[in-house]
């Protein structure tokens, strides 16, 4: 086994394979000056399963392709098998039509990926897990929600309540309060699919006096955190917290969030970030280990 870093996840790339003791072949990228990309391989990979760790976050649509040329470059030169690392899946939330005229963006991206030379793809806490069957490869979605609570364990938060900001994420919160040794709830959450406004309703739990941590799998602009944070104050939340497994943290959201009084923001270098706190490495090594020992 190979790894090589993408040009998005270089670090963590790195961090894998000195976790797992394989080489790693590093991957030469620039973009042309109108606008295209261009990848070349700087070491061989011929009969190795070469494992491409690359996230997809903003610019998606150039990480997206930066993947899939890596993939092709390494189908090309012998690879036997071509693993894609993709720890934060773009796209993966448009997974059903919504509003008549749309696609399933993530099937049609896991087409493209499959046509460039990908076997099989590793993601981190996809947005909805009855995707993976839909899409054209062996797929497998791990969770770092243990990581994060286990972080914030470690520093003493020990029965914090955790809360997740949407009835589908009631699951991570479960996992977090395994953890943490507390209570766990969820919130009631309608976004405007028009507008993207996020509004949340309390459901039964008393968060009155207590330190509460919002979790989530991606915080993108905020509003979701934001919406939840607002409440659980209203609700005599001593101290509020949030953590995410992919902070994207577009425009202003992080400036959003400590407005709201959220108090410290965690997430994992599934998107490298000032909050990225919490490293993958050891859970995809893991996961890596598992796929080349079964
Ligand atoms: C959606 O259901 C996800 O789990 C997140 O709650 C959402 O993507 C966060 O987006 P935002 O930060 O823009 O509210």
């Amino acid at each position: 086994m190979k790894i090589l870093p993408g040009p998005a996840s270089k670090d963590l790339g790195e961090k894998i394979a000195q976790l797992l003791g394989v080489q790693t072949v590093p991957v030469f990228f620039k973009n042309f000056p109108d606008g295209e990309s261009y990848v070349r391989l700087e070491g061989t990979v011929e009969g190795e399963t070469a494992v491409i760790v690359q996230t997809t976050s903003p610019p998606q649509d150039t990480r997206l392709i930066q993947l899939a040329l890596i993939a092709d470059a390494t189908k090309r030169n012998n690879a036997v098998k071509v693993v894609a690392v993709v720890p934060y899946l773009a796209y993966a939330r448009q997974d059903k039509v919504f509003l008549k005229g749309e696609p399933i963006s993530i099937e049609a991206v896991a087409r493209m990926l499959k046509a460039a030379g990908v076997d099989s793809l590793i993601t981190v806490n996809v947005h909805q897990q009855n995707i993976l069957a839909k899409l054209p490869f062996q797929a497998k979605s791990i969770s770092a929600i243990s990581l994060l609570a286990e972080h914030f364990r470690q520093r003493g938060f020990k029965e914090a309540f955790a809360l997740a900001p949407d009835k589908g994420a009631i699951g991570i919160a479960q996992e977090a309060a395994k953890v943490l040794g507390g209570d766990y709830g969820y919130l009631e959450k309608h976004r405007d699919r028009y507008t993207g406004l996020v509004s949340v309703e309390k459901k039964e739990f008393d968060v009155k006096g207590k330190t509460a941590i919002i979790f989530d799998d991606i915080i993108s602009t905020g509003g979701t955190i934001v919406a939840a944070a607002n409440l659980l104050h209203e609700l005599g939340t001593t101290k509020v917290y949030a953590a995410c497994v992919h902070p994207l943290l577009v425009d202003e959201a992080e400036r959003r969030i400590r407005e709201a009084g959220v108090a410290e923001i965690v997430g994992t270098d599934s998107v490298p970030s000032p909050v990225s706190k919490v490293s993958l490495a050891p859970l995809i090594a893991q996961a890596l280990r598992e796929l080349q020992s079964g």
